[in-house]
């Protein structure tokens, strides 16, 4: 190929290109990203390039706690393989929040045929847009009107939402549930803390440990929210699962004190989801847990406070999913 064409083909990703585009060499440096992935990352090209992307993203950490590499482009360099779109949900490194993309990666082989550079290729995808094709507009725009009023009190409660119905999907599509089902427990992540809009700001973003009294106050939230979407009468089902999503399986729970399988199925998804969101999650009070920590942890209280066989599934779709919620948020004041 002549060089004028290779360096014009360079420049149009470089400046061109809506995908973004990052190139790593053999000891994971960057040595090429695009104007795309600089937005959609939310970095500068200046901090970013010649310098390792393990250091600079995963603080030197080539594998996740969990065993296996940081994100497809790391795994495809230190395997050799390539990935063809990988829908994953990531930490934006730039920024606080996480986002899916649509993940491709190729291998730039040396004369010898050996990997010399792996090429990414990043999409951001709007995972969630297939949901709202099932509801009515109507019913949509309250769910996302019912989000921004979490979002607007809370921050730390609307990403924790946001990381709890991407796991339930995760986990239900995992399961093979069918499709209604998988938009019931995305729903029901999406608004399962909506009667948080009913505690004060104070408690909610409290920097220390709740009083007795607090937490009596915040215990209210489930049935709030209950409440607050039995209003519309589509919601009566979404209602009866964020009622019950603090259920325990031993009956210890609450609000009713309902044991076993007289919780909705979906709520005793979601209490799994929640509680492993809010354990691997910075909140401004205590360090978070690492996945396996939150793993274990969830092992150890399945047939207390999680449905035994739920939990079970739940590791094993953690582990051989390499689901991660990157959730790095802490509350807004700290
Ligand atoms: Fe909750």
């Amino acid at each position: 190929m002549k060089k004028d064409i290779a360096y014009r083909i360079a420049q149009t990703i470089q400046t061109g290109l809506l995908h973004g585009v990052l190139v790593i060499d053999q000891e994971f440096k960057s040595v090429f990203l695009n104007h795309a992935l600089c937005d959609m990352w939310k970095i500068e090209q200046q901090d970013v390039l010649y310098r390792s992307v393990v250091d600079i993203f995963y603080n030197g950490n080539l594998k996740k706690v969990s065993g296996d590499y940081q994100g497809p482009l790391i795994q495809t360099m230190a395997t050799g393989q390539e990935l063809s779109a990988c829908e994953v949900y990531l930490n934006v490194p730039g920024s606080r929040e996480s986002k899916w993309f649509l993940v491709s990666t190729f291998i730039l082989r040396d004369e010898n045929g050996l990997p010399e550079y792996a090429v990414g290729n990043y999409i951001v995808i709007d995972k969630f847009k297939m949901f709202e094709t099932k509801l009515d507009a109507v019913n949509m725009n309250i769910i996302k009107a019912f989000c921004k009023a979490i979002g607007v009190r809370d921050m730390y409660t609307m990403q924790h939402s946001e990381n709890v119905a991407a796991l339930i999907v995760g986990l239900t599509e995992y399961m093979k549930l069918s499709a209604s089902e998988v938009t019931m427990a995305y729903l029901a992540g999406i608004v399962h803390d909506v009667g948080k809009i009913g505690i004060s700001e104070e408690i909610l973003n409290k920097p220390s440990r709740l009083t007795e009294a607090e937490y009596e106050i915040i215990k209210r939230h489930p049935r709030k929210g209950a409440d607050i979407l039995q209003e519309v009468e589509e919601f009566a089902a979404l209602a009866q699962i964020v009622r019950h999503h603090h259920e325990r399986y031993d009956g210890k729970g609450y609000p009713l004190g309902l044991q076993g399988e007289s919780i909705p199925w979906i709520s005793r998804m979601l209490t799994i989801c929640d509680a492993y969101d809010a354990m691997t999650s910075m909140r401004c009070y205590c360090e978070p847990h690492s996945i396996e920590e939150a793993l274990i942890e969830i092992k150890e209280c399945a047939g207390r406070q999680f449905d035994p066989f739920l939990s079970g599934i739940f590791i094993d779709f953690i582990r051989e999913c390499n689901f991660e919620v990157g959730n790095q948020l802490a509350a807004e004041n700290t």
